[in-house]
């Protein structure tokens, strides 16, 4: 049975807007847009006019990329704004609620919050080793569990959730969740991509961003791949040209071939860097441990967090602290070989108290 059954009411109601009429060689006189431009940036489509309301070129790239159909991508302005869409889709507020781990990437409780839907986490703490517990989070699910989030690898564990786990979770909540995995960083670790469960599973939807192993952060470039009904729920409460003209044509170029044989480069010599990072982090003295990462960041816990914090700050290096139940660890982020041994030197300059 479809999710869609289990998203609000209000919004399997609602018709998407309709935008004006987009149709080439014609005198476009009903979006009232300028008949001309004061840009000096080169486009390929004219900035006086509305981008699509919905960018298909772009929209198959993804999908070629991510080896699904493209009517099973919704390109978003990075999975953040995915995140709200799915939330807002699915959660009646005051009602409804999403479950997640703890701890886990902080925006899902965040855009919960904003729905006013109740969250409900379920513990997967350093003391789990921060493997998340599927029959924890199946056994936390109530009949008002419309959304579960899960990441992985886990921002900011850097763990994975095996596969077999995975579907265990998708299948334990078919046609009652949606279960969103969020795979921000799947390209830094050993699991495939769930991508491909998306055709037999139409209550799952992966999140994919271009911030990360593609370097587009500052683009603003994400996608949900999912079951294209769910597609359209989404997409009815998006903005209508929600991705802009030079964000299009600049995320465009970076998927061509050779830009993304670069960016698969890159990767593999983050993750060389990654190894030799965590290396050299284990081995001061005032490092308790270091978890290992498939991501592009790893969590070391250490004799005090929130010391060294300071120190790194004061040498202008940035680190991060989440306090909480995470009180005594701090996420590193990987950064370029030069980036890493500035770090190292400033760690090694503090004592080991
Ligand atoms: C797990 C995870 N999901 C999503 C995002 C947001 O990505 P985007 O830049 O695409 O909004 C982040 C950013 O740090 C993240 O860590």
């Amino acid at each position: 049975m479809s999710i869609v059954n289990r998203a609000r009411p209000e919004i399997r109601a609602l018709r998407a807007y309709q935008a004006a009429e987009q149709v080439d060689d014609t005198i476009r006189l009903n979006a009232n847009e300028s008949p001309s431009t004061c840009s000096v940036g080169h486009f390929r489509r004219p900035l006086n006019r509305y981008p699509e309301v919905r960018p298909l070129a772009l929209q198959a790239a993804l999908a070629n990329r991510f080896g699904s159909r493209t009517e099973q991508v919704l390109v978003t302005r990075g999975s953040s704004e995915a995140i709200d869409l799915i939330t807002r889709a699915f959660c009646s507020a005051g009602q409804d609620n999403v479950v997640l781990p703890s701890p886990t990437f902080s925006m899902y409780a965040h855009y919960a919050e904003v729905q006013g839907a109740k969250i409900i986490q379920v513990p997967s703490g350093p003391e789990l080793d921060f493997r998340v517990d599927i029959n924890g989070v199946l056994a936390a699910c109530t009949d008002a569990t419309r959304v579960v989030f899960v990441c992985t690898p886990n921002n900011p564990t850097g763990a994975t959730i095996p596969r077999a786990d995975l579907l265990r979770l998708i299948e334990g909540r078919s046609s009652l969740s949606a279960v969103v995995v969020d795979e921000a960083y799947v390209e830094f670790g050993q699991e495939p991509s769930a991508v491909d469960l998306v055709e037999s599973h139409p209550n799952l939807l992966v999140l994919r961003t271009l911030s990360k192993a593609l370097g587009f952060a500052g683009a603003r470039c994400g996608a949900v791949v999912g079951s294209p009904d769910v597609l359209a729920l989404l997409s009815a409460i998006q903005a209508p040209y929600a991705l802009s003209t030079p964000v299009i044509e600049c995320v465009e170029d970076g998927l061509q071939a050779e830009c993304l044989a670069a960016a698969d480069r890159a990767i593999q010599d983050l993750i060389r860097e990654r190894e030799i990072l965590l290396q050299a982090v284990a081995a001061l003295p005032f490092v308790i441990k270091v978890w290992p990462s498939d991501a592009n960041f790893f969590l070391v816990r250490v004799s005090n967090a929130r010391r060294i914090m300071e120190h790194c700050s004061a040498h202008k290096v940035l680190l991060r602290h989440f306090g909480g139940e995470l009180e005594d660890c701090i996420r590193i982020s990987v950064g370029s070989r030069a980036e890493n041994e500035r770090l190292l030197q400033v760690l090694t300059t503090m004592d080991a108290s």
